[in-house]
Parts: C-alpha cells; structure tokens; sequence
C-alpha cells in the first residue's frame, strides 16, 4: 500500500514537472517569436560629420574641415595636395605612406588626421634644408637606392626616422629596423648602402 501511494505520488510529480517544462518551453517560444516592438527612432550620432583641424606640416599650418574618420595620409594627399607620401596598401604592411610626427616615424595611413593636431609633422617634401637635399635624400641619389621610386620617400622617411633613433649599428641592424618598409623592385641592397653612408659619415641626417 506504502509502496502504491509512492508511486502515486511520483507520478504526480512527474506529471507536474512535465506541465512546467512545457509551458515554460511555450513562454520562451513566445517570447522568442514576439515581433521586436518599433521603439522611438534610433538617437542621431553626436559625431560630427566634419570637423575644423589644423595640422602643422613642414612648418606650415594648414586649416582644414575634414571628416573625423579621415587618415593622416589622406589629410596630407587629399586635402593639403603633398602627394610625396604614397598610399601602397592602405593598411599598416608596405611603408609607402611613412611620414615623420614629432620626429618618429608612422605610417600615415594608419592613423586618423585629427590624432594630430598639437604635431609637427614632417613629410618627403619638407626634409630638403634650403636648397639642398637633406644628406639621406643625397645617399639614395648617390647610391642609385630606387628603381621605379614608388616606396622611396617613405623609405628615406623612415631612414631619417632610424638615424634619430640611434640603434642601428650595422648592415643587418638597418635591414631589420627598414623591415616595414617593403620595394617592390628590390632596390634593397643600395637602400642599405644609402642609410649606412648616412649613419657612418652625416650624424646631422635626423630632422
Ligand atoms: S600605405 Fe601605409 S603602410 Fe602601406
Ligand atoms: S623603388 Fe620601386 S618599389 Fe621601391
């Protein structure tokens, strides 16, 4: 009798359990299934759509209105019309676009405009002293250090950014420290030839 009463009861509890998962599976369908209520618009961005920046380049200040998203080498390429830094990939891997800020090398097209208004920002056109090259611009004439000139102001660029860092101390330490700024036409080993003239015989290279 005990025994039937038990099973009786576990029955019903069974049963009980077996209703609340069901019903509860049907309020989360339900749930589920519920159309997403339209709720008030979507909050217009407080981004502005341009804004006013002015950017010192080559000693020059130059005011423009540009949009928040925009790089600093479309700033320069752009807006200022210095077309010396050039756009290879467009996202950190060849140099090309290799400008100096502050004095350290960047790639430009991985860093927004407006990053970069208290800088003094120095491209490919503003490295020549008076009338003269600046001598690293001088070593890649001397040495022939290009073929179809695509990479070489980010190349020198990013020289002149290598002799001011000051750890460069032999051919396979510019190899290495070069390393982010790719030739296509391998134009490699008078690069290096370049940067070393420069390293071994003008300490004045860095800007
Ligand atoms: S264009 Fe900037 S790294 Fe290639
Ligand atoms: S000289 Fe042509 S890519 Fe370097």
């Amino acid at each position: 009798m005990k025994f039937r009463l038990k099973r009786r009861r576990l029955g019903q509890l069974m049963f009980v359990s077996t209703v609340a998962a069901t019903t509860s599976n049907f309020v989360e369908k339900s749930v589920a299934q519920t159309p997403v209520k339209k709720t008030t618009p979507m909050l217009k961005s407080s981004i502005p759509e341009t804004m006013k920046v002015t950017l010192k380049v080559n000693g020059t200040a130059h005011s423009l209105q540009i949009e928040p998203r925009v790089t600093l080498l479309d700033a320069l390429r752009e807006y200022i019309g210095l077309t010396g830094s050039k756009k290879g990939c467009d996202h950190g891997q060849c140099g090309a676009c290799t400008v100096l800020v502050d004095g350290r090398r960047v790639n430009s097209c991985l860093t927004f405009a407006i990053m970069h208004t208290d800088a003094a920002i120095t491209t490919i056109e503003g490295l020549e002293q008076g009338n003269n090259l600046h001598p690293m611009q001088a070593a890649f004439v001397a040495r022939d250090a290009f073929q179809c000139g695509y990479c070489t102001p980010g190349q020198i660029c990013s020289a002149v950014g290598l002799v001011k860092e000051g750890h460069a101390k032999s051919d396979a330490d510019i190899r290495e420290l070069m390393s982010g700024n790719i030739c296509r036409c391998g134009a490699y080993p008078n690069i290096v030839a370049a940067v070393r003239d420069v390293l071994e015989g003008k300490k004045d290279a860095a800007v």
